[in-house]
């Protein structure tokens, strides 16, 4: 049975009010929508009553980016929200999360400033702000996020333990289609060329994975290789290819402490994010 969509604050709170009465934990999946099987396992990661919220964000996109053609697929959604389990569909109206006389937002700091903060600015300004906002809202236990979105997940980490937001933020391994290429909501703008061009990006991950378990220690040559191999994909162009510390995200000239493998790679005009951990 598909879940009960509110897309008011009100109707949320009075929802969470009535699972927290029956004393169920709550949790939080935060999506965009256009869903699919990685929202799908995020919202199985969740415990007792699942809130997902499905919400196109305006404020993390910039002026020249996708808000206005990101696929908003509300039907769809709500048969993978029931197949997963949720328990309630927050579907609410840009007024009804931005009204028009608020003013506050997160400062995120450098960890905003790198990587697609740098190509994006501002954008994890946008998301954190609404992201806290749903955490007041829904007051969850536990808030789902997948590991795509490497340095996202760890922005939310690092704000939840500066505020003191009292919730625990688990990230959930990426899923990925057979061939390797990570689910994402932007995968539907690929053409067929594209669609079989684009496993190459998590190729060109797992051959610097393997090149710093064989023992590659200097992290700008294996972003430099990292970056070569992205580069060869037919119809790419590489926004960025980087090998940072997995905790600062800040340039590593030495693999001597845990690291992230990130790229961001425009497939046509669709721009594809992954990352492995070294
Ligand atoms: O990852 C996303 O889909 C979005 O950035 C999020 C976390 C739902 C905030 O809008």
């Amino acid at each position: 049975m598909s879940p009960p969509v509110v897309t008011t604050v009100a109707e949320v709170r009075a929802a969470v009010d009535a699972a927290r009465a029956d004393h169920l934990p709550v949790s939080l999946v935060p999506t965009m929508g256009a869903l699919h099987e990685g929202h799908a396992a995020l919202i199985r990661a969740g415990t007792g009553f699942v809130v997902v919220s499905i919400f196109v964000n305006p404020t993390q996109f910039g002026p020249k980016e996708d808000f206005a053609k990101y696929p908003r697929t509300l039907d769809a959604d709500r048969a993978i929200c029931a197949a997963a389990g949720a328990s309630l569909i927050f579907a609410p109206s840009v007024d009804e999360m931005y009204p028009s006389n608020s003013f506050t937002s997160v400062e995120v700091g450098t960890l905003g400033d790198l990587l697609c903060g740098a190509s994006r600015p501002g954008h994890f300004r946008g998301v954190c702000t609404v992201v806290l906002k749903l955490f007041n809202i829904v007051g969850p236990d536990t808030a789902h996020f997948g590991a795509k979105d490497y340095q996202q997940a760890r922005i939310i980490g690092q704000m939840v333990r500066d505020l003191n937001v009292p919730v625990e933020v688990r990230v959930e391994p990426t899923v990925r289609e057979p061939d390797g290429l990570a689910l994402s909501s932007r995968n539907r703008y690929l053409n067929a060329p594209e669609r079989a061009a684009a496993p190459a990006i998590y190729r060109a991950l797992q051959a610097a994975h393997m090149r710093a378990h064989a023992g590659e220690v200097d992290a700008a040559r294996l972003e430099s290789a990292l970056h070569a191999e992205l580069s060869a994909i037919p119809g790419a162009r590489v926004d960025y290819a980087r090998v940072v510390d997995a905790y600062t995200l800040q340039p590593l000239a030495r693999l001597d402490r845990p690291a992230v493998a990130a790229v961001a790679v425009f497939v046509g005009t669709t721009r594809l994010i992954d990352n492995v951990t070294i």
